[in-house]
């Protein structure tokens, strides 16, 4: 498939790489933007080739946010549909059961720091910048904003960038768990690659059990959410893979994992 706002590549272990490509608009999500990509989501989940994804931006953003030249004619019930639209591609990113890692290398502001809350792993360069700065603009976070980065960063972090639509750098971004290391730019995507390429090494129903459990459980009452943890922890227990890991372990080898 061909796009016209993003550049897919698949890698031969597995990897497809996502750079968003609007690098004049800084990248902003723009109607056909958010489309493709929901495009593209929706055959890396059918398409057993591709085992993550590595989401970057073209230029100098990661990306600008929501297309803020669409925003002006929006009515009440058209702004509830254009939160909807994108909070539910966003969602699909998060849910894919394969792990997604952002690679943020310039501005993340608005949607473009939505999108990077939703996918699995997030890393930045020295250059990335993050902001939630809609309420510059008398609207609010709508593509999961105010719920990922409170979860993420804590409630009273998540007030302060979206009430002062101040930005950060990525250093403290670092320091509030928003992002999990911070590389120089020319590292960026060797050292995604790097990352996704260890998680691709484990036991592929464990890492998706991993992503379900904590995607779900983490809404759920404890009891529930312990429950949830125990049903994936017996079935992984079940899987081949389990039994090839331990005795790997056992024999002191590297385990070669089949996600069966
Ligand atoms: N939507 C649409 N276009 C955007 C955009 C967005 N979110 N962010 C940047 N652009 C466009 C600019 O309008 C400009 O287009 P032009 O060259 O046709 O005038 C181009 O991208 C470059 O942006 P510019 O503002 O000139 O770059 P800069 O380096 O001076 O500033 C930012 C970078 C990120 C600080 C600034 O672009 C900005 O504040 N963008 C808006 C961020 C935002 O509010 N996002 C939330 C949206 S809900």
């Amino acid at each position: 498939m061909s796009y016209n706002t993003l550049k897919t590549q698949l890698h031969d272990n597995g990897i497809l790489e996502i750079t968003l490509h609007r690098p004049d608009k800084l990248n902003a999500l723009s109607a056909q933007l958010l489309a493709e990509l929901g495009q593209v989501l929706g055959m890396a989940k059918t398409t057993a080739e591709v085992k993550a994804l590595l989401i970057s931006g073209e230029g100098k953003a990661f990306c600008a946010g929501a297309d803020i030249t669409q925003l002006l004619s929006l009515t009440g019930q058209q702004g509830f549909q254009f939160a909807q639209s994108g909070q539910t591609v966003f969602r699909m990113l998060e849910q894919l059961g394969k792990p997604s890692l952002a690679a943020i290398n310039g501005y993340a502001f608005g949607g473009g720091c939505e999108l990077a809350l939703a996918a699995s792993l997030r890393i930045a360069s020295t250059h990335a910048v993050f902001g939630q700065p809609e309420v510059k603009l008398g609207i609010i976070p709508g593509y999961g904003g105010t719920q990922r980065l409170a979860r993420l960063v804590g409630k009273g972090r998540a007030l302060d960038l979206c009430l002062t639509g101040r930005s950060i750098p990525a250093d403290v971004a670092l320091a509030w768990g928003l992002v999990t290391e911070v590389v120089e730019p020319e590292q960026l995507l060797v050292q995604a690659k790097a990352i996704l390429d260890n998680i691709l090494k484990m036991a592929p129903l464990a890492i998706s059990s991993i992503m379900q459990v904590i995607d779900a459980g983490y809404d759920l009452p404890l009891e529930e959410a312990l429950h949830l943890e125990a049903v994936h922890f017996g079935l992984n227990c079940a899987s081949q893979d389990k039994t090839e890991g331990i005795k790997a372990f056992l024999e002191k080898r590297p385990a070669e994992f089949k996600g069966e």
